[in-house]
């Protein structure tokens, strides 16, 4: 089943990241008061790289827009340098002039995770739901910390990572040992991230081929989370040529 998701397969990752940053700031220039949802890893960053150079040389603004972040480790502040608090701050808030407080990560360091929870919803209902959010994937088919076995409707809570995330996460690129990666994380549920009126979801490199298959082509399943996005109305998957390398 391929449901509702529109492919744009680019010949390059860079490619990919010009897509992503057009969408975000075609939007952006239609409705100023945007509600954008955004994500952190490797994927996203060219993409934030030229969202800020449009910013400095294209007069994008991003004064009124709203954001929200899929995901945060649970038990990091966001002065830890692997926060995605941090992250954000450093790959695009810092660089364009999107208001600090208009920037809503989930707080790792919460003392009641079900209330950070609850708020970061309550914050998204307030702000009229999100316009478009920016999804990656992981090679086992997660979004955002929905690991398999996440069902369609679920919330944004405190979730356990499994093995293999640990693992791609610590391979050098963040965290530099498994055991520095936290075990928790808070995350959007797979029904918060549905909600977002589009979605558009990047992956690059041949490591993500067989999850951009399954989530496109395989059976509507939590066991490949990604796939629970094919009866979304507005789902665009912009990925490379090595991403779609497994598509039939
Ligand atoms: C991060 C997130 C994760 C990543 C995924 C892919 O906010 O939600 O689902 O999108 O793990 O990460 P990269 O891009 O580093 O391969």
């Amino acid at each position: 089943m391929s449901g509702n998701i529109k492919l744009q397969i680019c010949d390059t990752a860079a490619a990919v990241a010009t897509a992503a940053a057009t969408a975000f700031a075609d939007l952006i220039r239609t409705r100023p008061e945007a509600v954008i949802g955004l994500a952190t890893g490797s994927t996203p960053e060219a993409t934030y790289s030229e969202m800020a150079r449009m910013h400095k040389e294209d007069g994008l603004t991003m004064a009124a827009v709203t954001s929200f972040n899929l995901d945060e480790y649970w038990g990091l502040g966001g002065d830890h340098k692997q926060s995605y608090r941090y992250f954000m701050n450093d790959r695009l808030f810092r660089h364009v002039d999107i208001r600090p407080w208009n920037t809503h990560v989930l707080n790792g360091k919460a003392r009641f995770p079900g209330l950070e929870c609850r708020s970061f919803e309550d914050r998204i209902l307030a702000a009229g739901g999100v316009d478009l959010w920016l999804l990656g994937i992981g090679g086992n088919g997660h979004i955002a910390f929905n690991e398999p076995g996440s069902s369609v409707d679920s919330r944004t809570r405190l979730v356990s990572l499994t093995q293999e995330t640990i693992d791609a996460n610590s391979d050098g690129r963040f965290f530099s040992d498994p055991s520095e990666v936290p075990r928790c994380a808070l995350s959007a549920g797979i029904g918060t991230i549905r909600e977002a009126r589009a979605l558009i979801l990047l992956a690059t490199g041949a490591k993500k081929a067989d999850a951009i298959a399954a989530a496109v082509e395989g059976p509507f399943s939590p066991d490949c989370p990604s796939s629970l996005l094919q009866d979304h109305p507005d789902c665009t998957f912009i990925i490379d040529a090595a991403a779609a390398s497994k598509l039939t």
